[in-house]
């Protein structure tokens, strides 16, 4: 089991001195010990809500916890950007009655023009006490979204740091969950699917408010006497693409190198949908019903 939790105000006096003392002791124990290890203090930074997110050491973990209260949340970044990269996050999310709440991950380009913007996106979604958080996925290509699908997950992940994970290379986009497939995100720019495949992301993470719309639809609303909200990340592993000898990126490999299956069990890609799917867009014909089902959707011609 995790350590408990610190229980700590969103803001104010307490919350700010208790900051420094956490960070100061953050700084110390990570020149003590060999820094070669993922370190979150050292590898993102808080880009906002400054006020309401701080480290600790939990046992050997430096962990950033974001907070959430009526005035707002929080949010990071990772401080480096790849272009093909495997990234790795424990995270526990706000317990309890977390409806209106949504923790998030993601992998997002710096600016650029909305029509370039890609992005990767996993969402979670509170619910009120006892009933499940609602996973949420969406992937951006070219500035357009709507690649919706929607899981339940097979744990509450907010009583313990869980694994969430995404893989991208030039072929697939795939999403894990305690090192289970859950989605899996091809390449099909060959028949007219946008894919990220040229501009580097960074890994994002945040804890808002979404009452408008995370909840049941939007129903059930955040209840602020229950706030301050926190969720909690720590090891952040990101392994950079690693093309096979003599090939000088993964961009570079040729197309059916083996190189890009090596995370895609398909087999329990399979089971976990089959288990755990709530909601795919592919699925969603009456959506799609004057368009027809986006060509990654349909199955190959082969
Ligand atoms: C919350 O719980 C209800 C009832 O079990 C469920 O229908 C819903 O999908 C859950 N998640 C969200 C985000 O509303």
């Amino acid at each position: 089991m995790a350590a408990p939790p610190p229980l700590l105000p969103c803001s104010g006096e307490r919350c700010r001195v208790w900051r420094l003392v956490v960070v100061a002791f953050v700084v110390f124990v990570a020149a003590a010990m060999d820094t070669a290890a993922a370190s979150m203090y050292d590898d993102v930074e808080v880009v906002w809500g400054s006020d309401h997110s701080f480290f600790y050491m939990d046992g050997e973990a430096d962990t950033l916890a974001l907070c959430l209260d009526e005035t707002h949340g929080s949010g990071f970044r990772s401080k480096d950007a790849y272009l093909y990269a495997r990234f790795d996050i424990d995270m526990m999310l706000v317990a309890n009655n977390s409806a209106g709440t949504v923790t998030t991950l993601y992998l997002m380009p710096e600016d650029v023009p909305w029509e370039y913007h890609d992005e990767v996106d996993l969402e979670f979604l509170g619910n009120v006490t006892g009933e499940p958080y609602t996973l949420h996925t969406n992937i951006f290509a070219n500035g357009v979204g709507g690649r919706e699908q929607q899981f339940r997950l097979w744990f509450d992940p907010t009583c313990d740091f869980h694994t969430y994970s995404i893989v991208w290379n030039p072929k697939h986009i795939i999403i894990l969950v305690d090192g289970v497939p859950i989605r899996d995100y091809r390449n099909e720019a060959a028949r007219g699917a946008a894919f990220p495949t040229w501009q580097k992301m960074r890994v994002h993470g945040s804890l808002w408010n979404a009452d408008d719309w995370a909840t049941q639809g939007g129903s059930v609303k955040t209840d602020w006497s229950a706030a301050p909200f926190y969720a909690y990340y720590r090891r952040l592993r990101v392994t950079p693409c690693a093309p096979s000898p003599g090939v000088a990126w993964c961009g570079d490999e040729p197309p059916e190198s083996p190189r890009f299956k090596q995370e895609m069990d398909a087999a329990a890609l399979r089971k976990a949908r089959e288990e755990h799917l709530l909601y795919d867009y592919c699925a969603d014909t009456k959506r799609f019903k004057d368009t027809g089902l986006p060509i990654e959707c349909t199955p190959p011609i082969s």
